[in-house]
């Protein structure tokens, strides 16, 4: 009996021993918010449902307020672009004044609305969201000479396209939560009757044969609360003074973010960029990241995103023919973006057949379903 005593306790000691190690680890981690606490962190967030009504009161602001995120006039403007009747997509890529390649190879391989039109059977308007050319007052007037002339580059880039839409407000990082209230107060004015609203990077690839089949299916179905992209859940804001994406508490107080897409792109119904528009005339928009932005957004009109593995976050994808055939997004394209576009309008069956499927299966599992973490399209993706 007393042998056993002994033993157990022991064994107790034991117990107790690794419980205090276990623990200690835990409180490591929770100090340095590992993605595993925050997770925690975020579902007990989660389950108190008032602290998501929360963010939505504390945020709220008067309708004079808001305006003040929104009354920049327009420098560049085309607000016949969506008159057709019929428009499947209205899709607005972020852009910056400096980026004319960028904004040259979109419209010479995904966004462009002829063959979108002609050989894909829909209507698509693809738009380039941009603020004013950067000169600070105190910068010498050679400066301001330069932006003068930068800006003429972008009337004429306009004249020839007609497909810029420009305000007044310095594009800068910080001010993109502006850049996206502009393109839901834009489609609001001129383009309600789009079925769905997309917003993109700049360098991006845009599977457009694939979003446009896919959009025209789900268009047929119940789209009232229709939001896709890749989600971010229970993220939590960086409270690190250097980090690019760092939040203070005075401008954002809770432990999580609301649910988002990220912002490389994502699609909402026109009911939701509706009901998002009508969110930003009564929010405090001074958070400048704009897909949280969103997030909050969504939060304030009781919208959740939806996942869908084949939109990307930050991660470019591996590049293979059966990971291709079914993409939607891939992030931090540039110069193969011609040569993506290439293989995308090739009318190449891959995958089909029983073999074809296991195959690619097998291919889509060795490339994204590694034991690290990596930023492309999660491991689920292999298997749909
Ligand atoms: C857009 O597509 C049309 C039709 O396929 C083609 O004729 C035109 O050259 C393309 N535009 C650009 C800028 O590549
Ligand atoms: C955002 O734009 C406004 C209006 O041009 C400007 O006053 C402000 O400095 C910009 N903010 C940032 C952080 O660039
Ligand atoms: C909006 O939030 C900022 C903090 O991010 C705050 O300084 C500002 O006063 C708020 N605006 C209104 C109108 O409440
Ligand atoms: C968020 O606040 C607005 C304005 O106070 C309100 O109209 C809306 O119903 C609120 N949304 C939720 C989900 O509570």
């Amino acid at each position: 009996m007393f042998v056993m005593f002994r033993r157990m306790r022991k064994c107790q000691r034991v117990q107790l021993m690794t419980t205090c190690l276990v623990l200690s680890v835990v409180m490591v981690c929770w100090e340095q918010e590992s993605a595993i606490v925050n997770h925690v962190k975020s579902y007990s967030y989660r389950y108190l449902d008032s602290g998501f009504l929360a963010i939505n009161k504390s945020l709220t602001v008067t309708r004079e307020q808001a305006r003040a995120f929104s009354n920049f006039r327009y420098l560049l403007n085309n607000p016949d672009k969506c008159r057709d009747r019929d428009v499947l997509l209205l899709l607005f890529v972020k852009t910056s004044p400096e980026n004319f390649e960028r904004r040259r190879a979109i419209r010479a391989t995904w966004g462009n609305e002829t063959y979108i039109h002609s050989s894909l059977g829909a209507t698509v308007k693809v738009l380039f969201a941009l603020g004013a050319i950067r000169t600070k007052a105190n910068e010498p007037s050679w400066t301001k000479r330069n932006a003068a002339v930068f800006q003429k580059q972008l009337v004429e880039e306009n004249d020839l396209h007609g497909d810029l839409i420009q305000q007044d407000f310095l594009d800068s990082f910080h001010n993109l939560t502006l850049k996206l209230i502009l393109q839901f107060h834009w489609m609001h004015r001129r383009c309600a009757h789009a079925r769905f609203f997309m917003t993109a990077d700049d360098d991006i690839f845009v599977h457009m044969p694939n979003l446009v089949r896919y959009l025209g299916a789900a268009s047929s179905g119940d789209v009232a609360d229709f939001w896709i992209g890749k989600v971010h859940r229970g993220a939590p804001p960086i409270r690190h003074k250097h980090s690019k994406y760092y939040v203070p508490l005075e401008m954002y107080q809770w432990p999580i973010y609301p649910d988002y897409t990220a912002g490389a792109a994502y699609v909402v119904s026109g009911e939701v960029a509706h009901r998002v528009y009508h969110a930003t005339l009564t929010l405090n928009a001074s958070i400048y990241i704009d897909d949280v932005f969103m997030g909050i957004c969504g939060n304030a009109i009781g919208v959740s995103p939806q996942d869908h593995v084949y939109f990307a976050g930050e991660g470019k994808t591996p590049y293979h023919p059966c990971i291709y055939s079914q993409m939607m997004t891939s992030h931090g394209h540039v110069e193969d973006i011609y040569e993506l576009w290439q293989a995308a309008t090739q009318a190449r069956e891959t995958g089909s057949g029983l073999v074809g499927r296991l195959y690619c299966t097998a291919m889509k599992w060795s490339l994204l379903c590694k034991p690290w973490y990596q930023e492309t399209y999660s491991c689920r993706a292999a298997f749909v």
